[in-house]
């Protein structure tokens, strides 16, 4: 069986925003990663890394390094698909 992944929605994903002891999830390719452990490491800085924490970060991230193998780098913290409101599991 595979790893049982979340489906997370939009109300879902707004909580985790790093904030209010919440972790900070960003979505990036459809998929929702949790960025919280990468926060310290992340160059640019934990308030750049941030600003696309609770949200989709896909543009962002592809407008500032479109390089950068995020797939690899967060295969960890993958925490699920992220799907419309009415498909969600709550
Ligand atoms: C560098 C912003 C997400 C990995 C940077 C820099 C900025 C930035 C401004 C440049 C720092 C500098 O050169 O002084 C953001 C924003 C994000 C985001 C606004 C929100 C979407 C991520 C994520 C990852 C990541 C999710 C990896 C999983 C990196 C890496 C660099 C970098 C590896 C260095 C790239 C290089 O120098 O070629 N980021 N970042 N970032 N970020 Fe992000």
């Amino acid at each position: 069986p595979g790893t049982p992944y979340l489906r997370v929605t939009p109300s879902m994903l707004k909580k985790m925003t790093g904030r209010k002891g919440k972790d900070a999830w960003i979505v990036l390719g459809g998929r929702v990663y949790n960025i919280t452990p990468y926060l310290p490491f992340h160059p640019g800085g934990e308030p750049e890394l941030l600003r696309g924490a609770g949200r989709d970060g896909t543009r962002l991230f592809g407008e500032i390094h479109p390089w950068v193998n995020y797939e690899g780098m967060l295969a960890a913290c993958l925490v699920g698909i992220y799907v419309p409101e009415e498909e969600g599991g709550d």
